[in-house]
């Protein structure tokens, strides 16, 4: 018999997950065996996928594209961030027999940015570009560490014109933005997994403190290519907010802390 925890990541595709190795390196750091399984869900079939995998004994999940919403309205209860972002990235079974849906996602990519790249938000211009469900997941955390400015940016004006007014942030056509000096230039768009970059002009990067994109590994490769030679001092995919969202899902499941320096380079020179 086997008395491993069992935790999962559902998505919609999933084969590519790179979920489970960073969650095995976490578990190894905490001398710990639990098994984390990739669960490919038909689009309409998160539910009972969920269901299932809780009734057999889950003892949590994590949710990616493109589930976070349904997993929203899936569980029984919110953490405060996972109701600002209106998606779930994690399920927490509660001993009552209850669900709690929690999102990680805003505080991977701002401890990516503060800790791992050693760049202070507080105080900066901070752009970021695009106006979906990645962008929503990250506003509140950037926003707590006080920038100077937030300026959403996104092909489709009406997108970002309703994110930033559930936010308070301002808006900017991309026309518009090589009037502005920022010192962090964010891609959350998806456009990197169809080898597409931002229609954002050259100018903008100037001399930007650090350009970033939410996707990681040859998703972001256009981005922060384009953003190197338009002049950003540092560029950095998001194999770091990846690996940060993980480490706050692990310790909302089991209590231990991961080292996400440790796992980011793990994953980098063994899994990339
Ligand atoms: P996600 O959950 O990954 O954020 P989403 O909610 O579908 O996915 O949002 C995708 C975002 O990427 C949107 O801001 C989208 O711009 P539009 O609102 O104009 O559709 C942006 N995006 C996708 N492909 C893009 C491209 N080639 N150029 C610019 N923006 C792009």
């Amino acid at each position: 018999m086997n008395h491993k925890p069992r935790y999962a990541v559902f998505g919609n595709p999933i084969a590519h997950s790179k979920s489970p190795q960073i969650h095995q390196h976490f578990a190894g750091q905490e001398q710990a065996e639990i098994e984390y399984e990739r669960i490919l869900a038909e689009p309409d079939g998160f539910a009972a996928a969920a269901g299932r995998f809780f009734a057999a004994g889950g003892r949590g999940a994590n949710v990616t594209v493109p589930f976070k919403t349904e997993a929203y309205d899936w569980v029984d209860e919110h953490s405060e961030r996972a109701q600002t972002a209106g998606a779930v990235n994690t399920i927490i079974p509660l001993p009552d027999g209850r669900f709690r849906g929690d999102n990680t996602d805003g505080i991977g990519m701002v401890n990516d940015i503060v800790e791992a790249q050693g760049i202070t938000a507080t105080g900066k211009k901070i752009l970021l570009i695009g106006a979906g469900g990645a962008v929503r997941g990250v506003l509140q955390p950037l926003l707590a560490e006080q920038p100077a400015e937030v300026v959403l940016s996104n092909r489709t004006a009406a997108k970002a014109d309703a994110l930033a007014a559930q936010f308070g942030v301002r808006v900017m056509a991309m026309a518009d933005l090589p009037a502005h000096y920022f010192d962090i230039i964010i891609n959350g768009t998806s456009g990197g997994l169809s080898g597409n970059v931002p229609a954002v002009a050259p100018a903008v990067f100037g001399a930007c403190e650090l350009a970033y994109d939410m996707v990681y590994g040859a998703a972001a490769e256009g981005f922060l290519n384009f953003a190197r030679q338009a002049g950003a001092q540092c560029c950095s995919d998001g194999l770091g907010m990846l690996v940060g969202q993980a480490a706050a899902a692990y310790t909302l499941w089991r209590g231990f802390a991961p080292d996400i320096a440790a796992t980011t380079r793990y994953m980098r020179e063994n899994h990339a």
